[in-house]
């Protein structure tokens, strides 16, 4: 199916959707003798254990996470503890807990359902303690595996169609999807959750690569297939969504593209059986891109979604970056959702910076210029001090709030997010919304996968400041259309696409 034939996206987005009804009627269960182990393994390679020694970088997290992307002409070429580091904070395991069905191995980004189904590679040129190659990252012993040897840098930036980060990259990151293991719990939705988790991986890689001070940009254009093959993915089980340039070579790559041959290595299953839910699979390969003239094309041109002239009282934005002094490790080291939230208000400083950190640009290929966005800020505030309750839509250009309506919409908030307590006692409910009509016009199906992304990424720029200043955030879901209906007439003809709740986190309780 071509990326261009837009009824995919409409579809799976529509079948996809949560409303009361789907919820109170859905017979799933969960099988907890078949839960997916959340790790991939391969069995007959041999680890290269990465360095953990680390000091904190010196740039705090809220700098991090809201930066200008670094240009710069020297050579930057990151080294393993560089690398260490970026997979660590992005990825790695960062915290453990025992509960009385066993253990569970927090990751450094918040997943939906703890599932942890996105995997990294690395492509490399050689490093100057690492060979060149292909190499997948493990977790779970916080080890690189060798896939390849060799410099297969040539191979993605032709898949990309030549996009000059990549062409200049010493280092990239490819994240990985794997449906079974998120499709467990949540089965054909999992297609939204790729986005949403890859997502929150991705803001910390992108803010852990700025506190190195490390060129980096996302891509999303490239040819599925050339990347998949290179990491000799099994396409019905796992596939490429993303990847990240870091670094820069002073020259541009030129080697003539390697021969890729198949690996057939062995990864573990991840459960006894596997159950498809094929919308998923469809809905992908409708996104994928074929040619590397069509990832060309595919770059750039991000359609205006600039909200309309204020029409409701509006306020300023007061964000203070200076003000929380934490590194970004320090920040993600605290890091966990909230599992309850402390009925008390933040003050107007705190949640101005959480947005304005989560609204600053992204380098990325399908975000240009610089400090575009497919997602609008869509809000209600239950207990921010200084600003009256009610519904707000965010004007980013001027860092202005509208308010739609004022009141008191709790137990509203506590309804539109699947009649959850976390909703209704959060601070604050960040909904991002956007009009896939104009995002599926210009980016085909592919820009589903773009939305659905940078979603997760401002939402996991949130989670951070929100750590940084030492308060909490969930991730939450939602009743997608009435969650549309709430922010209407303001939000006619938008979709509803993440939601993410903020406020005083109590001590963490255990299972979601
Ligand atoms: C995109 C996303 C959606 C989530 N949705 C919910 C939800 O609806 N309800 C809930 O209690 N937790 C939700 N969570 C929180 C996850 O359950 C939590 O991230 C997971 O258990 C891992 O814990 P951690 O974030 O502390 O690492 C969500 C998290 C993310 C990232």
């Amino acid at each position: 199916m071509s990326n261009r034939n837009i009824e995919a996206a409409f579809n799976y987005h529509e079948q996809t959707k949560h409303s009361y009804q789907s919820v109170r009627t859905d017979p799933h269960y969960l099988d907890f003798p078949n839960q997916p182990i959340p790790f991939k393994t391969y069995s007959e390679l041999e680890p290269i254990q990465l360095p953990r020694q680390w000091e904190n970088t010196e740039i705090t997290a809220l700098s991090a996470i809201s930066p200008l992307p670094i240009t710069i002409n020297d050579e930057r070429i990151p080294n393993l503890n560089d690398l260490a580091r970026l997979l660590y904070f992005s990825a790695g395991v960062v915290k453990q807990r025992s509960y009385p069905g066993g253990q569970i191995l927090f990751r450094a980004a918040s997943c939906t359902g703890a599932l942890y189904q996105v995997e990294l590679y690395v492509v490399c040129s050689a490093l100057p303690d690492l060979p060149a190659g292909v190499y997948h990252f493990s977790p779970k012993d916080f080890a690189l595996y060798r896939l390849r040897e060799g410099n297969y840098r040539t191979v993605v930036a032709h898949a990309s169609g030549e996009e000059p980060s990549l062409m200049r990259a010493p280092v990239v990151v490819i994240c990985t999807g794997t449906y079974w293991r998120n499709a467990w719990k949540y089965r054909a939705r999992t297609y939204r959750h790729f986005g949403w988790d890859n997502g929150t991986i991705l803001a910390n890689l992108l803010a852990v690569g700025f506190a190195l001070q490390l060129p980096t940009r996302l891509i999303l254009g490239f040819v599925d297939d050339e990347v998949n093959r290179l990491l000799d993915l099994d396409i019905d089980r796992e596939v490429a969504l993303s990847m990240v340039s870091l670094g820069r070579t002073a020259r541009q790559t030129a080697e003539l593209p390697t021969e890729v041959y198949p690996l057939g290595l062995d990864a573990l299953p991840p459960s006894e059986v596997e159950v498809d839910y094929p919308a998923m699979r469809v809905m992908h390969s409708a996104t994928c891109l074929v040619s590397a003239s069509e990832a060309t094309l595919w770059r750039g041109q991000t359609p205006d979604q600039t909200p309309p002239v204020p029409e409701g009282p509006v306020w300023k934005l007061d964000p203070r970056t200076e003000t929380a002094a934490d590194s970004i490790e320090e920040a993600v080291r605290r890091r966990g959702s909230s599992r309850r939230f402390e009925n008390k208000p933040i003050s107007f400083q705190e949640f101005s910076t959480m947005l304005y950190c989560s609204a600053q640009g992204i380098p990325a290929d399908f975000l240009e210029p610089f400090g575009v966005s497919l997602n609008h800020w869509y809000i209600i505030v239950h207990a921010v001090e200084d600003l009256p309750a009610g519904a707000y839509v965010l004007h980013r250009h001027n860092w202005e709030l509208e308010l739609l309506k004022e009141g008191n919409f709790r137990s509203k908030s506590g309804y539109l997010g699947l009649g959850q307590e976390l909703p209704a006692d959060a601070s604050a409910n960040v909904f991002f919304l956007a009009d896939l009509t104009s995002i599926l016009e210009r980016f085909g199906n592919r820009g589903y996968r773009a939305v659905q992304l940078e979603a997760g990424i401002l939402g996991g720029k949130i989670y951070l400041a929100a750590y940084a200043h030492r308060l909490g955030a969930t991730g939450l879901t939602f009743y997608d259309d009435d969650v549309i209906e709430f922010f209407s007439p303001h939000a006619q003809g938008k979709s509803t696409i993440f939601l993410l709740a903020l406020g005083h986190g109590q001590k963490r309780k255990l299972l979601s």
